[in-house]
């Protein structure tokens, strides 16, 4: 049956709509501005985890990488989001910190794609996501070992006991491999899917860190 999985990809629906038209000439002069509008919109409809999104990275041999993180700010520092720099990310990023961040917000049909460079804020602010996580999220954090190979579940059970016995004898404890990044964009699209594939899309980019924004449409 070397066709049955293509038809049944086949079969299922994508960007089916009805989609409400968008007036990209009226988003904001900022992609700050516009992200924030789209994300208020994609709340509204009841979007599971609007503030779910794809960090892509490339390791030391220019390999890409990637996976979903959660958004913890946007500001004119651009998009936050917490992780460990002992990770592998987290060391793909230290190595090379150009990364792309992609939202998709399906009932909307709506995608938003950042490229840009990632740097760490700094220790305070890094300390204070830190500290606002869950008690079970900053134990999980703990033993420094995320993405590493697990030969034996029960150094995972070892490693989670010491951590949470750490974290209860010193509860401002925060590890230093703990890293707060803003993304600082230098290209933002705002895709808006259309069911007659004709989808409108605006692209935000500027030539110097500190320069205007200039907003241009791009073909489908
Ligand atoms: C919905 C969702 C949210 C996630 N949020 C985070 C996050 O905020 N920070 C994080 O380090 N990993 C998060 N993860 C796990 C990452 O996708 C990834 O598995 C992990 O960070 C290891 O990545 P690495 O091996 O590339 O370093 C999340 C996964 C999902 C599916």
């Amino acid at each position: 049956m070397p066709d049955a999985v293509k038809q049944r990809l086949r079969a299922l629906k994508s960007l089916e709509g009805p989609f409400e038209p968008v007036d990209l000439a009226a988003l904001g002069e900022t992609p700050q501005a516009a992200f924030l509008d789209w994300l208020e919109a994609a709340i509204a409809a009841g979007i599971a985890e609007p503030h779910a999104m794809t960090l892509s990275t490339v390791d030391a041999a220019g390999r890409p990488d990637a996976r979903v993180l959660i958004l913890k700010n946007v500001d004119e520092r651009g998009w936050h989001f917490a992780i460990s720099a002992a990770s592998p990310k987290g060391r793909q990023i230290e190595a090379e910190p150009a990364v792309a961040l992609t939202f998709y917000w399906q009932t909307l049909g709506r995608q938003v794609r950042i490229r840009g460079r990632a740097t760490a804020l700094d220790a305070a602010d890094c300390g204070q996501d830190f500290l606002a996580r869950s008690p079970e999220a900053r134990a999980g954090m703990l033993p420094g070992r995320q993405s590493q190979a697990l030969d034996n579940p029960s150094s995972l059970d070892a490693a989670m006991a010491l951590a949470r016995a750490r974290l209860a004898a010193d509860p401002g404890l925060v590890p230093p491999a703990w890293r707060v990044y803003a993304v600082a964009a230098e290209e933002v699209e705002f895709w808006q899917g259309a069911t007659d594939r004709l989808h409108g899309r605006l692209r935000y980019r500027r030539q110097a860190a500190e320069g205007p924004w200039r907003k241009e449409r791009l073909w489908p």
